[in-house]
């Protein structure tokens, strides 16, 4: 537990390095979470300094899920962990740091590029169909949280049908992936009301 704990923490400090602020700070000389939706993440970058700003956060926060990831899996073994468990709290612990920075009074984005980076170590062919659901969502609507909550909400139930595939049902694996998933939708509750409002922000600026 100890060493469980260990890997989450440094987890959670790379989780941490919110690109959203350094870019805006460093390269715009302004504040990211002063503009839009108040969000640290790719897709306020976006909206408020343009769709290179954009990329280069989504890159950088996608990259420190995927490194956790890689990391924890890693090193697990010589700490005597089931690898997968580990790559997985360690994928929680670095969005949970990219949610709540300890950098940057903790206030950061919505953990859904860092949970993206993370879940692409953790099981690939999974992203890639919650991309081929989540992605036209978002190019049709502009609503980057209408995809990304979906392609959220589906993910511990394509993980589930491919554990029924294999014959061999994973319970603590499944548990964390709720828990991902089920944090990243609970950072999503302004959106939904958006949403539901009619008067969520596309991820474009406004003409
Ligand atoms: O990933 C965050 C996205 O789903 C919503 O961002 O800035 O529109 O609240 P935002």
């Amino acid at each position: 537990l100890c060493a469980m704990a260990g890997l989450s923490g440094a987890a959670y400090l790379l989780g941490s390095i919110n690109c959203a602020v350094l870019i805006s700070r460093l390269f715009f000389g302004d504040d990211v979470r002063n503009h839009g939706s108040g969000n640290a993440g790719t897709t306020n970058m976006m909206r408020t300094f343009g769709y290179k700003a954009g990329f280069a956060t989504f890159l950088g926060d996608v990259l420190k899920g995927t490194l956790s990831v890689l990391i924890a899996r890693w090193l697990a073994p010589a700490f005597g962990l089931e690898a997968v468990h580990a790559a997985s709290a360690a994928a929680i612990a670095a969005m949970l740091g990219h949610m709540y920075p300890v950098y940057f009074r903790f206030q950061g984005g919505k953990g859904v590029a860092t949970a993206f980076g993370a879940v692409a170590a953790l099981h690939p062919l999974i992203l890639l169909v919650l991309i081929a659901v989540g992605l036209p969502l978002i190019l049709i609507t502009g609503y980057v949280s209408l995809g990304s909550m979906t392609g959220a909400a589906l993910y511990p139930f394509i993980l589930l049908g491919t554990m029924l595939y294999r014959g061999r049902i994973d319970e603590l694996s499944l548990l964390l992936a709720i828990l991902l998933v089920g944090i990243i939708l609970g950072n999503h509750r302004e959106n939904l009301r958006r949403l539901r409002e009619g008067t969520e922000n596309k991820f474009y600026r406004k003409k």
